[in-house]
């Protein structure tokens, strides 16, 4: 099969500063919502960090990234997604002046994605708020946090405006839905949560993002900001039209968050929503206007489709925080979530008609448990062929998209290192190219090892997937 990826296709890999970096509290970091997160999303969460929270040391990346660039590298990364800590940068979030070592060691991890012709992609929010945030105004149900994300935002665009050129403003912004506090630094716990506090919350971060854009654009000609959202495209579970209007709505709870940041104004049918719910969004003079700054460009996530029901009894699925109802024809990974590499396919085309704008697949990988084996040449390796079979189903879907006529930037794998889970914190949900020994008992040497995938990633990219 002839693909049909065009000539600088962005091809790389992604990872979040709270899911490897470790490094917790060095050189002035402050205390993110990660360091009291031990067990994921769902889990309860510490009043102070604890030993048993795989985050704090992660795999090291914060001192071994020369290392795990070289590896990028090799394998001819165009592209490199990760996010700024937050804290790294201003340790309660609420202060005026940022901490320098923190800000250097970013500059510094620029520098080297450059020396091996890398774009860096940044990820100004992922999943990370500053504790003090949450902890002082209950995260973005506050509106104070525009200002302080702007003030935030204006200080990392003046340093590396030179360095990077893809921005995205909120990791996976629909996922606040369900998880408000890994999303959205709020402490209310999810089912405490009113309508009214969680949308207006909401209202907050689009506005802060619109306010993100505005500021990329004036100060970074040429910068290229995009959304992000948890892209999960919903099936109806059988042809009856309840089903049918089901997953309607379902997608449209979704979808809202990329309507207004693509469009630049609330979506009609959220009116409605939102008056069932009894809410009403507090709007400040300026909030419209603002919101009409809108993104370059569209990027996502994609693990897998859910299904809706009418039908109360339908099988709950398991799959990437949103949930929904079991496809009965999809297998599963085995941490439970679908595998359709098809859904892919039809989510680019989805969103390409919605919006016309250029879209991204910022993750997009298998998490499994992987064994190190003595390889062919006698290094240790993982014979990861389910991982590359995965990949390979995932990356013919979008040379199809393509050929549908989709605009496509490129595609980061999610953890291009094996890295902690964000839903279940662990260290044996692995998705990466190369194996960090590391173990959720917190033993091992941090060694890396190149996987199988690492050599067939490598070959995919050298020939812009050509080989496939
Ligand atoms: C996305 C997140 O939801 O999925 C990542 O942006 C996360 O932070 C990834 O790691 C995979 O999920 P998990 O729970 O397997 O780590």
């Amino acid at each position: 099969m002839k693909t049909l990826f065009p000539e600088g296709f962005l091809w790389g890999g992604a990872v979040a500063a709270n899911q490897c970096e470790g490094a917790y509290l060095e050189d002035g970091k402050g205390l993110s919502i990660q360091d009291i997160m031990p067990h994921g999303i769902m889990g309860a969460w510490t009043k102070e960090p604890t030993e048993d929270n795989m985050k704090l040391v992660g795999v090291d990346f914060y001192h071994r990234y020369k290392e795990d660039i070289r590896l990028f590298a090799e394998m001819g990364f165009k592209i490199f997604r990760t996010s700024i800590a937050w804290s790294r940068i201003f340790p309660n979030g609420d202060e005026l002046t940022p901490n320098e070592i923190g800000l250097q060691f970013y500059d510094d991890l620029f520098d080297e994605c450059h020396k091996y012709g890398i774009e860096p992609m940044v990820t100004i929010s992922h999943y990370e708020t500053p504790l003090h945030l949450a902890k002082e105004y209950n995260g973005w149900t506050n509106r104070k946090l525009i200002r302080f994300y702007e003030n935030y935002v204006r200080t990392i665009f003046a340093r590396y405006r030179g360095k990077v050129k893809y921005w995205l403003t909120f990791n996976e912004i629909n996922s606040i839905l369900m998880a408000p506090l890994m999303s959205g630094g709020i402490m209310t716990p999810r089912e405490e949560l009113s309508a009214q506090n969680l949308y207006q919350a909401i209202h907050h971060e689009l506005v802060a993002s619109a306010l993100a854009v505005k500021i990329a654009h004036e100060m970074m000609p040429g910068a290229m900001v995009g959304c992000m959202i948890l892209g999960s495209p919903t099936y109806p579970l059988t042809a009856h039209p309840d089903d049918v209007i089901k997953a309607m709505k379902k997608d449209q709870e979704n979808y809202y968050f990329a309507d207004v940041q693509v469009r630049g104004y609330y979506p009609r049918y959220l009116d409605s929503y939102l008056k069932e719910q009894g809410v009403k969004i507090q709007m400040e003079p300026g909030d419209e206007e603002i919101l009409k700054n809108t993104v370059d460009f569209v990027a996502f996530s994609y693990y897998g489709s859910s299904c809706e029901s009418a039908d109360l009894n339908a099988e709950v699925g398991k799959g990437n925080i949103l949930g929904g109802v079991k496809n009965p024809f999809l297998p599963v990974s085995q941490w439970g979530w679908p595998i359709d590499a098809q859904g892919l396919r039809y989510l680019l085309n989805q969103m390409y008609d919605r919006y016309q704008k250029p879209l991204f697949v910022v993750e997009n990988g298998l998490g499994a448990e992987d064994h190190l084996v003595m390889g062919p040449d006698g290094e240790l390796t993982v014979e990861d062929d389910y991982r590359i079979q995965y990949m390979e189903a995932h990356i013919r879907e979008m040379a199809k998209a393509l050929e549908d006529g989709v605009e496509l930037l490129g595609y980061t794998s999610w953890g291009c290192i094996d890295l902690v889970s964000a839903s279940t914190a662990q260290l044996k949900k692995r998705y990466g190219f190369i194996y960090v020994d590391r173990n959720d008992d917190g033993t091992g040497t941090l060694s890396r090892y190149k996987k199988k995938s690492f050599y067939w990633y490598k070959h995919i990219i050298e020939t812009n997937g050509q080989c496939l």
